[in-house]
C-alpha cells in the first residue's frame, strides 16, 4: 500500500459560528458549559462515560459484568449483558411512560412515484414481529446470515429489525450493486436466505432487483430461499421451491414474537465496504456497543426530540442508513423519514418539496448532494419555505467551506447549526463532530471527537504532529461501536487497521488539527477513493477492467472533482493485438458498471502503451494522479522504469 499525504494544507478557514443561545437552551446538550463538562468527564474516564450513557439510553435485559474487555485489537463491550436491538427500537416505546408512542409515526415514507405511507411505532412493531415469525418459519436461526437487497422502502427496515429480533445477522447490499457483487457477498457471508423486491423506482425507471438476484444465484445453490416483496409489480419470474412472495408469507404470520435476549457481543450485522485490496471486506458489528453508540450519538448530535421529523437522505444500504436512518433514530423513539428515489425526479425540487410537505426539522445529507444542489441553482430551494428546519448535518466526505456556507445560507437560512460528522463503516457511529449548541463550528471542519472518543493526528512514526500539520488520523482508544472484525478474516482485520501504528486504529484518512483542537479531515490516503461519498477501491475497478478480454493492464486513480469529490480515471493498456477503437472507452465503462454496479462506473478511460512503473514493478500512481488531474509532475521520477511512458502519457494530453 502506498501512503502519501499532503502535509501542506492551504486551507486556513478563519470563520467560526458560535452556538446560538436560543438553540442551546433547549438542546439535549444544553450549551457550551454543559458540553465541556460532558467532554471532560468522558475524557477522564471514557468507560464510565459510555457505561452511564448505556444505562440511561439503552434498555438491557441483563446488566453487564464489565464495561470493556480489550485485548488489542479485539474488543468486547458491556460484557455479559443481554439486550435486543429491535426491543430498543420498538417495544420499549410501547410500554410504561413511553406507551403514548404507539400511535406516533416511526417511519414516514415517500416512494418516488409519489405514493406515501406512515407506519406508527405500533404498526412497525406488528410488522416486525410478523416478519420475524416468517423468518423463523423459513428455518432462520440465531446467527444465520440473511442478505437484504431491497429498495428504500419500509420493508427494508422491517426486515432488518426482524433479523435483530431473532438474532439473525443481516448483510444489506445497496441496490446499486451488480449481480457479481451480490454473489461475492452472499458467498463470503454464507447466507442462506435473501430478501429482495421485484424492483425499485429510480428516476422513473425500474431497478431490476429480482433479476439481479436471480443472476447472482445462478451458481449458488446454498441459498435456499428468496423472499420477494412486491414493489413495482412488473411481473418477475419466481423459481419454484426457492422464491416466495413477501405478502403471501405475511398473511398468516402471527403478530407475537418475543425479542431474543442476545448477548451484548452477538453479531448484529455485516456490511461490505471497499478496502485497499480488490476484495470488499465484510465489516462485522455486534449488538450492545453498536446500539449504545448509535443511540447516544443520534440523541446528542441530532438533538433528537419527540417532536422532530428527522430525514437522513442516505440509502439504508450504507452504514449511514443503518445507524442514522434506522437504528439510532428509532432507538430514540424519533420519527424517521424515508424517500425512495432520486433528488431530481420529477425535477430538481423534490427534496425541498419533501421538507416543506412533512415539515422536516433535521436534515442529514452528503456534501456531494449539497454541491449538486448548488449547481442546479439557488432558485430551486428559494421557492420553498424550509422554515421547519432547525438543524443540518453532513457526512461521507470532506465538505468544502463554500458548500458549507451555501448549505447554511440557502438551506438553513442562517438559522440552523450544521454538524459535519466524520465516521466510517468501521466505526459504526459518528466519531468526530460538533455538538449543536455546544461547539463553535468553522465551515469545513468536523471539529472535535465525540465525548468518549479519543482521536489524534500522527506522522509516519506514529508520533503526534504539531498543530496545523497534516498527518494520519488515528483513534487511540477502543469505542463501543467499533467493528469487531472483518467477517471470517481476523488476519486482515489486524493488518488493515491495527498494524500501521501499533496499538491504535488506523482510519485511512489524512487530517490536521488546528490550534483550537478542531480536526480537518482531508480525505483518504490509501487506495480507497471517495466517489460521491461512496467508497470504492482503485483495485476493485482495476480488477473489473482487466476482466475485460481486451484489457492487459489497468491502473485506476482518483481525480479531484467539483461535485463528486473524486472522479475515477482509468489508465488502460490493451492486449497485444487489440486496438483502442472508437467507443471502446464507453464499452469499458459499461463493463466496470456491470461488474461492480452503476456506482463503480469510471468517469474517464485513457489508453496507453504502457504504465509507468518503478524498477520493482510498482505502478507509479502518484504520477498517474498528477496526470489525471492535469498537475505538473513534481515527484521523484528517477526510479521510473521507462521515462518514455510518462512522456507519452503527457503528450497524449496535449
Ligand atoms: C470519509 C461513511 C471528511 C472519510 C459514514 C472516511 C468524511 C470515509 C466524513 C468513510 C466527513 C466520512 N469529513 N471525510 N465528515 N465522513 N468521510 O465507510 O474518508 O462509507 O474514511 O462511511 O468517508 O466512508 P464510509
Amino acid at each position: 500500500m502506498e501512503h502519501e499525504i499532503a502535509i501542506e494544507s492551504s486551507l486556513r478557514e478563519k470563520r467560526r459560528f458560535k452556538p446560538d443561545p436560543a438553540f442551546a437552551r433547549k438542546a439535549n446538550v444544553p450549551g457550551q458549559a454543559a458540553y465541556n463538562r460532558m467532554a471532560k468527564a468522558a475524557e477522564k474516564n471514557p468507560e464510565r462515560f459510555w457505561a452511564q450513557q448505556a444505562r440511561e439510553h439503552v434498555s438491557w435485559f441483563v446488566p453487564w459484568k464489565k464495561v470493556l474487555d480489550w485485548k488489542l485489537p479485539f474488543a468486547k463491550w458491556f460484557v455479559g449483558a443481554k439486550t435486543n436491538v429491535s426491543f430498543n427500537c420498538l417495544d420499549r416505546h410501547l410500554e410504561g411512560e413511553n406507551a403514548w408512542r404507539k400511535n406516533k409515526a416511526a417511519i414516514i415514507w415517500e416512494g418516488e412515484p409519489g405514493d406515501t405511507r406512515v407506519l406508527t411505532y405500533g404498526d412497525l412493531h406488528r410488522e416486525v414481529c410478523k416478519f420475524a415469525n416468517v423468518l423463523k418459519s423459513q428455518n432462520v436461526k440465531k446467527g444465520d446470515r440473511i442478505v437484504l437487497y431491497m429498495p428504500l422502502i419500509p420493508e427494508l427496515a422491517i426486515a432488518m429489525l426482524a433479523c435483530t429480533r431473532i438474532g439473525a445477522v443481516h448483510s444489506i447490499i445497496f441496490g446499486g450493486f451488480s449481480a457479481d457483487s451480490i454473489r461475492d457477498r452472499i458467498k463470503d457471508a454464507q447466507a442462506k436466505l435473501v430478501v429482495t423486491a421485484d424492483g425499485g423506482w429510480r428516476r422513473g425507471r425500474i431497478i431490476q432487483l429480482k433479476k439481479l438476484v436471480d443472476e447472482a444465484l445462478e451458481d449458488l445453490p446454498s441459498v435456499e430461499r428468496v423472499i420477494v416483496y412486491r414493489r413495482t409489480d412488473h411481473g418477475v419470474p419466481m423459481r419454484e421451491g426457492r422464491d416466495l412472495w413477501w405478502d403471501a408469507l405475511m398473511e398468516g404470520a402471527s403478530t407475537d414474537c418475543k425479542p431474543a435476549k442476545l448477548d451484548s457481543e452477538h453479531p448484529l450485522f455485516i456490511l461490505y465496504t471497499s478496502g485497499s485490496t480488490g476484495r470488499p471486506k465484510g465489516i462485522l458489528h455486534t449488538t450492545g456497543g453498536y446500539l449504545t453508540q448509535a443511540t447516544v450519538t443520534a440523541r446528542y448530535i441530532f438533538d433528537l426530540k419527540d417532536e422532530d421529523t428527522y430525514w437522513c437522505t442516505a440509502d439504508i444500504g450504507w452504514i449511514t442508513g443503518h445507524s442514522y436512518v434506522v437504528y439510532g433514530i428509532l432507538a430514540n423513539g424519533a420519527t424517521t423519514l424515508l424517500y425512495e428515489g432520486a433528488p431530481n425526479h420529477p425535477d430538481e425540487e423534490r427534496f425541498w418539496q419533501i421538507i416543506d410537505r412533512y415539515k422536516v426539522t433535521i436534515l442529514y445529507t452528503a456534501p456531494t448532494a449539497i454541491r449538486t444542489f448548488m449547481k442546479w441553482g439557488d432558485h430551486h430551494p428559494k421557492k420553498y419555505s424550509l422554515r421547519s428546519l432547525r438543524l443540518l448535518g453532513t457526512v461521507g466526505e470532506p465538505i468544502n467551506p463554500e458548500a458549507w456556507m451555501w448549505y447554511r445560507r440557502i438551506i438553513g437560512r442562517n438559522r440552523c447549526p450544521i454538524v459535519d460528522t466524520w465516521w466510517q463503516t468501521e466505526t459504526g457511529g459518528i466519531m468526530i463532530t460538533p455538538i449543536p449548541g455546544g461547539v463553535a463550528t468553522p465551515p469545513g471542519s468536523a471539529t472535535r471527537p465525540f465525548p468518549g472518543i479519543s482521536a489524534a493526528v500522527v506522522d509516519e512514526q506514529g508520533e503526534e504532529v504539531p498543530t496545523n500539520e497534516g498527518g494520519y488520523l488515528v483513534i487511540t482508544k477502543p469505542w463501543p461501536g467499533m467493528l469487531r472484525g472483518i467477517y471470517g478474516d481476523p488476519k486482515r482485520y489486524r493488518k488493515e487497521y491495527w498494524s500501521r501504528f501499533p496499538g491504535v486504529y488506523f482510519a485511512g484518512d489524512g487530517a490536521r488539527r488546528d490550534k483550537d483542537g478542531n480536526f480537518w479531515v482531508m480525505g483518504r490516503i490509501d487506495d480507497v477513493m471517495n466517489v460521491a461519498g461512496h467508497r470504492l477501491s482503485t483495485m476493485e475497478v482495476e480488477s473489473a477492467l482487466v476482466s475485460h478480454k481486451m484489457v492487459a493492464e489497468a491502473a485506476v486513480v482518483g481525480r479531484p472533482d467539483d461535485i463528486k469529490g473524486t472522479a475515477v480515471v482509468c489508465f488502460v493498456t490493451l492486449e497485444e493485438d487489440e486496438q483502442a477503437v472508437p467507443g471502446l472507452d464507453k464499452e469499458l465503462k459499461d463493463h466496470v458498471a456491470k461488474e461492480i454496479g452503476p456506482i463503480g462506473r469510471p468517469d474517464e478511460v485513457r489508453f496507453t502503451d504502457a504504465l509507468p512503473k518503478t524498477r520493482s514493478g510498482k505502478i507509479m500512481r502518484r504520477l498517474l494522479r498528477d496526470i489525471a488531474a492535469g498537475r505538473e509532475t513534481l515527484g521523484d521520477t528517477t526510479t521510473l522504469e521507462d521515462y518514455s511512458v510518462l512522456a507519452a502519457l503527457r503528450e497524449d494530453e496535449d
